[in-house]
């Protein structure tokens, strides 16, 4: 998404910006991290005093890290697929409010202090409340998930998420029955977050939804930690959502706010390109994304190109939700 920029910036071609292009530097990106980190340990030989820092070492100090590694949760197997390395996961990330340009978000993240931070629990609720989230974690009953993760730009990556089903999140705000969907809204801090001060022409802070049944169906998974341990900065901490069979944007990452509605609310890219981004956004080969095909993904890591899967292999799960998603090869979304 690292090409969804406003106009009157939106002047970029095809081939800069899709993909592909991002593809190829991630390969390069993480040699020279790798190089990065060698230069960075000779320096230290040599009795400088620089110390290595790199994608795995921004898990804030002090998240709660009683349950972890947690057990993983059987049901959810990805058998086709290796697991993702985790400094891949770590160092190709998504996250606007550090940087939209570049997949590189770690090293922008030394400001950010995921902890403390709360989550206040609003609208059509019985009685409205906050969360301390690293209370939550400590109070939750922590699980390994293996998940596949779809981003809309066609890569992929296959992750053992840590965390709790959102179904008794939801259940902790007691949203009232008229309650149709609920709505997130992630942190909001400039001073932390440079992404925020540089791109004003975004509509910040980051927002989602989901219709209730989503978030109740049992793939909807509160995120805290990933490889058995908390999240590192640049992958949502302290908490985000996996929604594995939706594309990646739709997980917010680092939530401070959920709201129940009785109206579908609006999405931060559905707002932006609603011809782009629906707000159902279901991984689904047969809905082209109007400047590239959903039909194949490419796994971060091998550079694979693979099929993709309607509802990314969760169909089982979910399809009972959408009776309406298309089947066939079709055409992307029309107004
Ligand atoms: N949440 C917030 N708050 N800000 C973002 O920019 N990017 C989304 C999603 N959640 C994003 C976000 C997108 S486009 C993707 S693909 C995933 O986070 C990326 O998650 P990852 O960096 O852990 O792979």
């Amino acid at each position: 998404m690292a090409h969804i920029v406003l106009p009157p910036r939106w002047q970029a071609r095809e081939n800069d910006v899709t993909s592909e292009h991002t593809y190829r530097n991630r390969r390069q990106f993480i040699e020279e991290l790798g190089l990065g980190v060698i230069g960075m340990a000779a320096l230290g030989a040599m009795g400088c005093s620089m110390t290595s820092f790199g994608p795995l070492d921004t898990i804030p100090d002090n998240a709660p890290r009683e349950g972890y590694p947690a057990a993983r949760n059987e049901a959810f197997s990805v058998p086709e697929r290796a697991v993702t390395g985790r400094i891949y996961a770590s160092s190709y990330n998504n996250f606007y409010e550090f940087d939209g340009a570049s997949k590189e978000i770690w090293p922008l993240t030394e400001p950010y202090e995921p902890f403390p931070m709360t989550i206040r629990v609003r609208g059509l609720v019985e009685k409205r409340r906050t969360f301390d989230v690293a209370e939550l974690i400590r109070t939750m009953d922590l699980e390994e998930r293996l998940y596949r993760f779809r981003c809309v730009e066609a890569w992929a990556m296959t992750v053992p998420w840590t965390g709790f089903p959102l179904s008794k999140l939801i259940e902790r705000c007691k949203p009232l029955s008229r309650a149709t969907h609920v709505r997130f809204v992630s942190v909001n801090r400039p001073n932390q977050m440079e992404g925020i001060r540089k791109q004003h022409w975004y509509p910040w802070p980051y927002y989602e939804a989901l219709r209730m049944e989503e978030a109740m169906n049992e793939l909807a998974f509160v995120v805290t930690g990933m490889y058995g341990e908390p999240l590192p900065k640049q992958n949502g901490s302290p908490l985000r959502l996996a929604l594995p069979w939706k594309y990646g944007y739709k997980g917010p990452k680092a939530i401070v706010r959920i709201e129940f509605t009785d109206q579908q609310p609006g999405t931060f890219w559905n707002d932006l390109q609603p011809l782009e981004y629906g707000f159902l956004s279901n991984v689904n080969p047969n809905i082209p994304h109007p400047r590239w095909s959903q039909a194949t993904e490419t796994l971060l890591e091998t550079d694979e190109r693979v099929p993709t899967q309607i509802f990314n292999g969760y169909d089982e799960w979910v399809s009972a939700l959408y009776p309406g998603e298309p089947r066939r090869p079709g055409r992307p979304l029309a107004r």
